[in-house]
């Protein structure tokens, strides 16, 4: 990890950090009203009451009295699409059609795809989300810009190209050989370097011939340490498409099953409209289940069912999935998880909101013991948040006096407002 500075530094808030789930057991977090991080080298070196860490002489950032947090993970999120967000009166496949592959095409160019990334990454650092998974466009060389803007910040990036070779637009077509041969490329140029870490990014099985699909579990097979992303059961109209182009399939999570794509690194994002045993078919394998809401909204797509997912014992994350989403707020995000889960007859309750931002989304990418917590020898990746940003949140503040009412004020009106600062292994980055 890139070294911020030779000397320890002490950075003092109000800390909370979840060191489990609060859904399993009432010991999830630990909240210090005067505490500070101690932040050496980009990991944080300890964490207590400020009277117990300071020393005469050590440099010290006082963030008082607003909230210091692990900072936001966001598993599922297009960089090509910072200039598709918010783009009218479609559901998936038009969207698809009309707006995003069209607008991903841009990415052939590279001076383009440099500025987009650059501009990716100011906003998940203004929103306080230090760490994503993002699909790239199909171009070897959108993933380049990305890690590189990612490598020159020191965050922690996933990512990878998007294996495509049917049923979008030429021009975003690769084929199954050149995105195996692509993808390879990138993992041997990029994987282990710096905090990066490469996806086997198979966009999803409407855009994919069997022989890529073939070429995806391939890599998955040399890889497998790799983490893998794509998309399932996100829409009714995606899925028929998808279930007559694979007539031997089961259903929609054995296309990828029979390509041998599942697993504890597969990334699943949406995963709505799941049968009985496709959510047992997820828990057997371990894959994940990304809940995308403010995508699921503007797309029209449907609600997501944590509870039952969550029963069956499939591992979730929660995420943006910009630019079908519309928000890089991890904050909103929540916000529009809670309406959907309410929706659903499901309670969002602000704890384990707050858990599945950090630890749970870093769970559900396999980095649970790098991010997501606030503990020594994390990463030093961190968001101070202030509940009182705006004026109607001061108002509301007012007669708030529990943490768990403060959180979900930040859930309910929070956004890149509330974010004061983010730390990138312990280097404040918020722009502007
Ligand atoms: N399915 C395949 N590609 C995409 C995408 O870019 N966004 C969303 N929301 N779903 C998809
Ligand atoms: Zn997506």
């Amino acid at each position: 990890m890139k070294s911020n500075t030779e000397n320890p530094r002490l950075i003092r808030g109000r800390v909370l950090s979840f060191h489990a789930d609060p859904a399993e057991t009432e010991d999830a977090f630990t909240y210090l009203e005067d505490g500070a991080v101690l932040v050496q080298d980009g990991r944080v070196a300890a964490v207590g009451d400020y009277a117990d860490l300071r020393r005469d002489g050590m440099a010290e950032i006082d963030h008082r009295p607003h909230l210091i947090l692990p900072g936001f993970i966001d598993p599922h999120i297009h960089f090509p699409q910072v200039q598709v967000i918010a783009s009218w009166g479609a559901q998936l496949l038009d969207w698809l059609q009309n707006y995003t592959f069209p607008e991903e095409a841009r990415f052939a160019d590279d001076a383009h795809a440099a500025r987009m990334a650059d501009a990716f990454l100011t906003q998940l650092l203004t929103h306080g989300t230090t760490t994503a998974c993002a699909f790239g466009s199909v171009h070897p060389g959108s993933v380049d810009a990305l890690f590189s803007a990612a490598e020159s910040r020191g965050m922690a990036m996933l990512g990878g190209k998007v294996m495509m070779d049917r049923n979008a637009l030429p021009a975003v077509h690769d084929t199954a050989q050149t995105s195996y041969d692509e993808s390879k490329a990138l993992i041997e140029r990029w994987q282990g370097r710096g905090r990066l870490t490469y996806a086997i990014t198979p966009r999803f099985a409407i855009t994919s011939t069997p022989e890529q699909l073939a070429a995806a579990g391939a890599l998955a097979a040399e890889y497998p340490h790799l983490p893998i992303q794509t998309h399932l059961s996100e829409n009714l109209a995606e899925i028929d498409f998808t279930l007559s182009l694979y007539p031997e399939a089961r259903d929609y999570l054995d296309i990828y099953d029979r390509f041998g794509l599942l697993g504890p690194r597969s990334l699943m994002g949406h995963a709505i409209h799941l049968s009985d045993r496709e959510v047992a078919r997820m828990a057997e394998t371990g894959t994940r289940a990304i809940f995308c809401p403010t995508s699921n909204l503007f797309l029209g797509s449907g609600l997501f069912d944590e509870a039952g997912l969550r029963k069956a014992g499939v591992v979730t994350g929660v995420a943006t999935d910009v630019g079908g989403g519309t928000s890089y707020s991890m904050l909103q995000t929540l916000n529009e998880g809670y309406k959907v889960l309410q929706l659903r007859g499901q309670n969002l309750h602000p704890f384990a909101a707050f858990h599945w931002a950090t630890r749970g989304n870093a769970k559900a990418l396999g980095m649970e013991g790098e991010i997501g917590r606030i503990a020594p020898g994390f990463a030093a990746d961190m968001v101070v948040l202030d509940s009182r940003a705006t004026s109607a949140m001061a108002l509301r503040s007012e007669r708030i006096e529990t943490l768990a009412e403060e959180l979900f004020l930040l859930q309910v009106m929070g956004d890149d407002r509330a974010v004061v600062q983010t730390y990138v292994a312990g280097q404040a980055m918020k722009p502007g």
